[in-house]
């Protein structure tokens, strides 16, 4: 009979069977589904696993921090934490097309592993937190985007691994349930979707560095009053995007000339269309004056009400 505690047991069994004593290199961006793959081969193979956890600085606040503490700290893992974020921003660097974000962001994750990955010696198998959905081709941008990311297929002739994928029969919700069981926290196991291209696709146009942290400094304190409000586990996706353009405002009785930001806060069930969520107006009004009393460079606050069509739930 199928349940949780069996089918960690059975592919514990499976990847010892596999592995022997070889070793296994995965990419742990920290989603839910590296995660948990993470977690079911340090349960079968502890230390014969290298996680290789790459910061591109787009992550949200407290999330590389959190890999770091889940995945050596508290499991004794084997990490490779890499800090990326000059790198990539100056990759970035006055690209404001966001298909050609996109690219850069993918290109150059995979040239960092690969350089991390050519670094180690005796690794045999690459582990990929590939699920159902991504087998069966849903068709969304999310599924489409981890593999440009993670797939083998993007490493070169000479880096090919034999890859292990013990979550590819899972759906989404029994990856969590299975990362639940195996010790994860809640906060990484039941957390929104994010896309490959972090917060890099909400800053828009060409990445600034204090825009980017605008970014990340209204996003956390929109989780933070979502969370508080009870809206955490209701609303499918919620986040904020600051545009690359300055209005005027007033602080103190002096002019002020700055960015805006925009909170989204929508609900779906396959991403394919999505409703935006009804939320309440005291709630709105709290998250703005936090943000513009909190968030450095920002002056307003906007709430997108665009469901999709004709929006998309990113803003690229
Ligand atoms: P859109 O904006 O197309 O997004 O309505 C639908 C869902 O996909 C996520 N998304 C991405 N995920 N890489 C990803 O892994 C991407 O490049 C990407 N773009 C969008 C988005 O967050 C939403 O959940």
């Amino acid at each position: 009979n199928w349940n949780m505690e069996n089918f960690i047991a059975d592919q514990v069994e499976l990847i010892r069977r596999q592995v022997g004593d070889r070793n296994v290199l995965l990419a742990l961006s920290g989603g839910v589904d590296s995660s948990v793959v993470a977690a079911l081969l340090i349960k079968a193979i502890g230390k014969q696993l290298t996680c290789v956890h790459v910061n591109h600085g787009l992550l949200r606040k407290g999330e590389p921090e959190q890999v770091v503490q889940v995945f050596r700290d508290q499991m004794d893992a084997n990490l490779i934490y890499v800090d990326a974020v000059d790198r990539f921003l100056d990759k970035l660097a006055g690209v404001a097309e966001p298909e050609q974000k996109r690219k850069i962001i993918g290109a150059e994750f995979i040239r960092v592993f690969e350089e991390e990955a050519r670094k180690l010696e005796g690794i045999d198998f690459l582990a990929q937190g590939t699920i159902y959905p991504d087998i069966i081709e849903s068709g969304t941008k999310t599924a489409k985007a981890v593999k440009a990311h993670h797939n083998v297929g993007g490493l070169p002739e000479d880096l090919k691994f034999e890859l292990v994928e013990p979550l590819k029969m899972l759906f989404k919700d029994e990856v969590r349930a299975c990362g639940a069981a195996l010790g994860l926290p809640d906060s990484m196991v039941y957390r929104q979707p994010f896309p490959g291209p972090g917060l890099g696709v909400r800053c828009l146009g060409a990445i600034t560095r204090d825009r980017l942290e605008a970014v990340r400094a209204s996003d956390a304190i929109l989780r933070e009053e979502f969370a508080a409000a009870g809206l955490d586990g209701k609303v499918w996706q919620y986040f904020t995007v600051v545009p690359d353009f300055k209005s005027v405002g007033v602080r103190d009785n002096k002019r002020t000339f700055d960015w805006p930001v925009i909170l989204r806060a929508v609900n779906t069930v396959d991403a394919m269309t999505a409703t935006v969520e009804d939320v309440p107006f005291p709630l709105l009004q709290k998250i703005t004056a936090r943000i513009t009393a909190e968030v450095e460079g920002v002056n307003r606050v906007l709430y997108d009400l665009t469901p999709k069509p004709t929006g998309t739930i990113e803003w690229e």
